[in-house]
Formats: structure tokens, sequence, C-alpha cells
């Protein structure tokens, strides 16, 4: 299959699914912008912050299955720098979202062995959700079966920007010199130091942008976008993506062509 005929594969039941993913070849590192909360609960006259609940749920089904399908890293975009710019209610429940999460969860990770980490810069998050991060990471930090990661008040171009005040701290003080400077320095200096090369970046809603997630890790991530709202992302849609991942012929710039035949191209 060299596109996914979602078409084709959508006939298929849940397990004929599982049974097609080749575990061989999985991605080891999968980010998603989990975008349409909002239109989820618009479209059933609910209010968003009943999108956000159900988006909730996806949540954990998605973690669970990434578990189980033996994905290495799960980096979930939960809330941007600019989502700061939101109506302060819908911000607060949000963060109170955010908070039972973490309370309800820490069990389950714990039991499936997940790591939590959040990545972003939280000066801002309420001070109940920062003693919850802190206790949800510190209690699963020796877990190593998969690492979850929530980007919380997170900026793709501000991550870059902490990550190059953190390398001049380092030219100041003498530790660093300009030739030491190259990419896998920055890249030791990114949030996600500790995470596998990104591999598969998903995003729901009928939506294609960035909206400043994970910028510079994107370079070679391979991109499913789908048009199913994040309520409604479980994890037949997960199966659908990455078989869709899996369709993909990955080159880091490199050609898969031969050179051109001998026989083509003597000018005459
Ligand atoms: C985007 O949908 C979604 C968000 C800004 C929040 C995502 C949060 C959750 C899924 C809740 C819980 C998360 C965790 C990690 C426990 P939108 O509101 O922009 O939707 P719209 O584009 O349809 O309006």
């Amino acid at each position: 299959m060299s596109t996914l005929d979602i078409t084709a594969l959508n006939q298929y039941s849940n397990e004929e699914l599982e049974t097609r993913v080749d575990h061989g070849r999985l991605p080891r590192h999968v980010a998603v912008i989990m975008d349409g909360n909002g239109r989820w609960a618009k479209s059933r006259y609910m209010p968003r912050i009943a999108g956000h609940y159900e988006g909730m749920k996806s949540v954990r089904e998605i973690v669970t299955a990434c578990r189980e399908i033996g994905i290495q890293a799960l980096t979930l975009y939960a809330f941007s720098q600019e989502n700061w710019k939101r109506p302060p209610e819908e911000i607060g429940l949000l963060m109170k979202i955010m908070e039972g999460y973490l309370k309800s969860e820490l069990d389950l990770l714990l039991e499936q062995e997940i790591r939590f980490m959040t990545i972003g810069r939280p000066e801002l998050l309420p001070k109940p959700v920062l003693r919850w991060i802190d206790k949800v990471e510190t209690a699963t930090r020796d877990c190593d079966k998969m690492i979850l990661t929530v980007a919380l008040s997170y900026g793709g171009r501000g991550e870059i920007v902490d990550a190059m005040r953190a390398i001049l701290e380092d030219y100041r003080q003498g530790n660093v010199d300009l030739h030491d400077i190259d990419e896998s320095l920055i890249e030791q200096h990114l949030y996600t130091a500790a995470l596998p090369e990104l591999d598969l970046l998903i995003r729901t809603s009928g939506e294609a942008r960035i909206s400043n997630f994970l910028l510079w890790q994107v370079a070679y991530a391979e991109l499913h976008l789908t048009k199913t709202l994040w309520p409604d992302f479980r994890r037949r849609e997960l199966l659908l993506a990455l078989l869709d991942y899996q369709t993909r012929e990955r080159r880091f710039g490199r050609t898969s062509q031969p050179d051109f035949p001998q026989t083509i191209g003597k000018p005459s």
C-alpha cells in the first residue's frame, strides 16, 4: 500500500487493524496536536468545556493504547503559550481538568510503568497544578516502559529561545566554545532532550498547521492529519495513524531512486 486507502481500511474491524500494524516498524516518538474539542462540544450544543472533558477521556485511552502497542514516547500538546489568551473561565476549567487528570491517573501511570513529564514554561500555571505535576513527575521518575510528556504553557519558539539562553550562559561561564555549537548541542538543550527523535506528528480536526509545536523536532517527522475531532480520536484512530505512518518511505533527504539509467540522457 503506497498511500493510505482510508476507505479500504475503514472496512476493517478494530481487531483486523491491530493485526495489520507492524510492530517492528513503530514510530518511537509520537506527538499529537489535540484539536477540535470546542467544535465537538458545539456540534452537540454543549459548552466548550464539555469538549475538553471528553478530550481528557481520549487522552486516557490513547496513553494506554500507546503503552500497550509499544510506543516509547508520547507527547501531547495540551496548552500552548497562545492559549493564555483564551477567556479566563475556559483557562480556569482547563486547569481544573489538568489537575483532575493528574490526581486520577497517578496510580494508572505507575501500574503501567509510564514516566510522566511536562514541557513548557510553567511560571503561569496555577499552584495546585504545579504541585500535582511535581508529585506525578517525581513518583513516576523511574518508570521506563513509556514516557508521556504533556506540553503545558508550551511554545516551540519559546523552547528554542530557552535553549539559546542556556547555551549562551554555558558560553559565558566558559563551558562551551563557539565551535561546540552544533545541532546536537542545541538538541541537548531543548525541553525534549530526554526523548527519542520525533517520528510521527498527528493533528486532529482537519487543520493543517504546526501551531508552534515542537518546531525543531518536527524537521523529519511524518505528519498524519485527520478530520476526526480530538474527543473522537480513540484507539481505532491511533491504529489508522500508525498504519498511515507505516506506508511512508522515510528518506531524511536522501533519494530512493537509482541514478539515471545510462540509456537516457546523452544529448545528441
Ligand atoms: C484544542 O481544542 C484543545 C485544547 C486547547 C486543550 C486540550 C486539552 C485536553 C484534551 C484536555 C485534557 C488534557 C490532558 C493532557 C489531561 P480547541 O478548544 O481549540 O477546539 P476548537 O478548535 O474546536 O475550538
